[in-house]
């Protein structure tokens, strides 16, 4: 009988394999696209919530075409900072999609953050302007990071980012970072709404609440303006969500399962998931006016395409540890 056994990486291992961010972009625009077509299994994400505001999500996913299927087991907890630790954390756990048998089980942190700015640059490259030059980020954590990572790949021309934390140690830390390493202009401002205005692109990565305060206004949001809500309807007011000219989401069922849930009580209808837009079979933007916001939820395709390029690129390079099942 054959060995069983399966490969474990650490989020140093995967960090190690070093997947460029350009092609992790490629591989969720791709997992979308398999979406859009009909082509991928992915049921909403069930969850279980220890704390307030805090969740464990399971998200299983299987994309015929990578030949990728499993699960990743990942928690948000808010006020883990006050203890030093990361809000995400979890792991992927990756099957055979021949026998059932697990193959690897790695850290999701880096995967999550890599994927989640990703999709927020895929949602921009089909829905905001193809000359955003600034960009507005309100939350200077990992997906503040991630997020403007992603977007300088897909949109090169980005020029300036105003960047907002309720920490103002953040900003700082965050603007000096980022501007060093990816060479774009960053400054600290002061105030969500000094972020917001005239930004051609807006994320907000700041934290979920299931019964949010929002404050940004619908006037702050420019014409042609793209936004993405990572932190979903916690940052918005109703009125910018009902007010903007096409709301879309990376998946509805899972939009209407948080709904369900009590999440999302007051949200517009949605004009397309990301996989029909990037399939072809809704258009993206349609003129420089149009208002725009893409709220991702985040989904497991994305953790499975870029999970079984992290795994396969290990292999080959001999990163991780063989473990027996
Ligand atoms: N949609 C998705 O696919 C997806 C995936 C992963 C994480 N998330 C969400 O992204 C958010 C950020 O996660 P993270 O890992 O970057 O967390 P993080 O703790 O690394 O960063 C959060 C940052 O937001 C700041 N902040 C807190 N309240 C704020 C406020 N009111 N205004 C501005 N800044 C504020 C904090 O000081 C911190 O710097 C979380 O809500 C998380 O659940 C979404």
């Amino acid at each position: 009988m054959a060995k069983l056994e399966l490969l474990y990486l650490s989020r140093r291992d995967i960090e190690v394999v070093n997947l460029g961010m350009y092609q992790i972009v490629q591989a969720v625009e791709g997992a979308l696209r398999e979406k859009g077509e009909g082509r991928v299994e992915m049921p909403p994400k069930p969850g279980v919530h220890p704390k307030a505001d805090a969740f464990i999500h399971a998200m299983p996913a299987f994309i015929p075409q990578l030949g990728s299927v499993g699960v990743k087991w990942v928690s948000g907890f808010p006020e883990n900072h006050k203890l030093g630790l990361p809000y995400i954390s979890g792991l992927l756990i990756l099957n055979d999609p021949d026998t059932g048998l697990p193959v690897a089980v790695m850290d999701c942190t880096w995967i999550t953050a890599m994927r989640t700015g990703a999709a927020t640059a895929v949602a921009a490259k089909y829905l905001a302007q193809r000359d955003s030059q600034i960009l507005g980020i309100l939350g200077c954590g990992v997906q503040g990071r991630s997020n403007l990572e992603a977007l300088k790949v897909a949109f090169p021309g980005l020029q300036y980012v105003k960047a907002y934390d309720i920490h103002r140690a953040n900003a700082e830390k965050y603007a000096q970072e980022m501007s060093e390493k990816l060479n774009v202009e960053v400054k600290v401002v002061i105030s969500s709404e000094e972020a917001v205005r005239d930004a051609d692109l807006v994320v907000t990565a700041g934290p979920i609440s299931k019964y949010p305060n929002p404050v940004i206004e619908d006037e702050w949001f420019k014409p042609g303006g793209f936004a993405c809500p990572v932190d979903f309807d916690s940052y918005w007011k109703p009125s910018v969500l009902h007010g903007a000219d096409k709301f879309c989401t990376d998946d509805t069922d899972q939009l209407f399962y948080y709904r369900k849930e009590g999440y999302f009580q007051n949200i517009p209808e949605v004009y397309a998931h990301l996989g029909e837009i990037v399939a072809g079979k809704k258009r993206g933007r349609e003129d420089e006016e149009e208002r725009i916001i893409s709220m991702n939820l985040g989904l497991a395709l994305e953790d499975m395409a870029v999970g079984i390029e992290v795994y396969r690129r290990a292999k080959v390079q001999g990163i991780g540890t063989i473990l027996p099942l």
